[in-house]
């Protein structure tokens, strides 16, 4: 894992868009793993400036987004759909029919998730796969546990992430106890994995991650497996090893 630390979250931003950037320049059709949570919106932010400005081009990138709430309806403020238009989809040149969210409304689940891991297999797979952490080592809403799930599926919120997450809600009883999201395998299939961490909340996960060995226990040290994984922190996040 190469990790880049950056004085603070706008540098920590400019960097991750940059690496988006340039991936889209190299190849203007990439496949675009993306996330949601507070972390992402100052890389969105950017990415959103630089379209405005003519330097990066959305016309053909694809997206697939990690995770969403289950159930969940579109138009709810706190899904992760409405979050990706507010905060992207609406401000850039993406063709709508090449966006991928995994369905919250869906009765049938499996076969949402399913039909999600065909359409990444028949896009050529993510070329690059942004991912935040949570404060409890998870990635998308692959949660601690003995057992971790490869592909995408119906999980079930641990408590501190409902806990962590209701920041959003009006209150935490309004949080919903399920999500959709890809598997460890499926992100680990991922071309490249960017993960971003920002703020001294996220140093002990950090420190975990970069130290520890690989453990179920915190799902994000699945990624010392794969070849080119690079972390972007502030200094708040990293505190050195
Ligand atoms: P955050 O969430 O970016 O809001 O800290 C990260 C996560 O839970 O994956």
């Amino acid at each position: 894992m190469r990790i880049i630390v950056c004085d603070d979250y706008d540098g920590l931003s400019l960097t991750a868009a940059k690496m988006i950037a340039s991936q889209i320049l190299l190849k203007p059709n990439s496949v675009l793993g993306l996330a949601t949570g507070s972390t992402p919106v100052g890389t969105y932010n950017i990415l959103m400036k630089m379209y405005a400005d003519g330097e990066t081009d959305f016309k053909d990138v694809l997206t697939f987004n990690l995770d969403e709430y289950y159930p969940i309806r579109d138009d709810n403020p706190q899904s992760y759909h409405y979050f990706m238009k507010e905060h992207l989809f609406s401000k850039i040149n993406i063709n709508p029919s090449n966006v991928h969210i995994l369905n919250g409304t869906v009765t049938d689940a499996a076969a949402e998730c399913k039909t999600f891991e065909r359409l990444i297999k028949k896009s050529g797979g993510i070329d690059l796969q942004l991912l935040g952490i949570g404060k409890n080592g998870h990635i998308g809403f692959n949660e601690p546990e003995a057992n971790l799930n490869a592909g995408t599926h119906l999980t079930k919120l641990t408590q501190s992430t409902i806990e962590a997450n209701s920041r959003f809600f009006e209150n935490v009883d309004d949080v919903p106890t399920h999500a959709l999201t890809m598997g460890i395998a499926t992100i680990l299939r991922s071309k490249k994995i960017v993960l971003l961490a920002s703020g001294e909340e996220k140093q002990h996960i950090i420190s975990s991650l970069l130290e520890g060995g690989i453990s179920t226990a915190i799902p994000a040290t699945m990624l010392k497996v794969h070849p080119d994984v690079t972390i972007i922190c502030d200094r708040a996040a990293y505190k050195g090893v």
